[in-house]
């Protein structure tokens, strides 16, 4: 059954109290031809995580995968995860819970003592040409009404740090905040200044996992499309597109 959620943005909303996993549904739709989709889920049964890792996704949470075809090159891909990294921590902000973003893509909440703890991860997919994203699926997976001690040990709820939310009218805040940062004529800084506002990686030492090796110094900036600047302690700027990140204790 469809959800009306009434957005300027042009998203079609499709619910599933159950489901293996909205990312799988979604890849479905785009095989067959849809655009503009959002898949949501109450619960998922074989939720996938990055690097091929299980997601937790008991009943309670919000886990939605958004299918785009934007008239992008597949370079620019990361630039989706960031802004729905943005627009995750921004509605997590509307219900009083601190959120931060950790490179490239998850979403924390620190403790008192500074232990941070994840509230959701992204999981993006595409296919594509050299040129042109044939299709981009972005798949927030946010921990919203679930007891903490139904998640992993290093994860958080909204429930665990505010108490239950409208999960409606969160969902519905970030799609609209996705939308307003990835709208045709939104401008790719702003999608970049909008992820430095919220992250918690800037500033932080850090250890990052990348396929060409280990890179440990401390993370300055973010770049385009969405690749974190780490200057090394022999004052080296390295530039690393992807892998694992770690905060490291100062
Ligand atoms: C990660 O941090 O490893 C990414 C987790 C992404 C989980 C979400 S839940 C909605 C969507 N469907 C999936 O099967 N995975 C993503």
């Amino acid at each position: 059954a469809a959800i009306e959620f009434g957005l300027d943005a042009p998203y079609d909303v499709e619910y599933h109290e159950r489901i293996p996993s909205t990312n799988d549904r979604a890849r479905e739709l785009a095989a067959d031809g849809t655009e503009n989709d959002v898949v949501v889920a109450d619960e998922q049964t074989g939720g996938r995580g990055r690097l091929a890792r299980e997601w937790t996704a008991p009943s309670g949470g919000i886990w939605v995968s958004l299918l785009l075809r934007p008239s992008r090159p597949p370079a620019d891909v990361p630039l989706y995860t960031l802004a729905a990294a943005v627009a995750v921590a921004r509605a997590s902000r509307d219900v009083g819970v601190d959120a931060r973003i950790k490179w490239p893509n998850d979403v924390l909440v620190a403790d008192e003592a500074g232990e941070e703890r994840k509230l959701c991860g992204i999981l993006t997919e595409m296919e594509g040409e050299a040129d042109r994203v044939s299709w981009l699926v972005v798949g927030p997976g946010i921990n919203a009404n679930i007891d903490a001690d139904a998640l992993p040990p290093d994860a958080t709820s909204l429930r665990a740090e505010v108490g239950d939310v409208d999960r409606r009218a969160f969902l519905q805040g970030v799609l609209e905040a996705f939308h307003r940062l990835t709208r045709r004529d939104a401008e790719v800084g702003e999608i970049l200044d909008a992820w430095r506002e919220h992250a918690a990686t800037l500033g932080r030492r850090v250890r990052v996992d990348t396929p060409g090796g280990v890179v440990e110094g401390e993370a300055v900036d973010v770049r385009f499309p969405g690749s974190l600047v780490v200057r090394t302690d022999g004052d080296d700027e390295r530039v690393v597109h992807a892998g694992d990140c770690e905060h490291l204790r100062p």
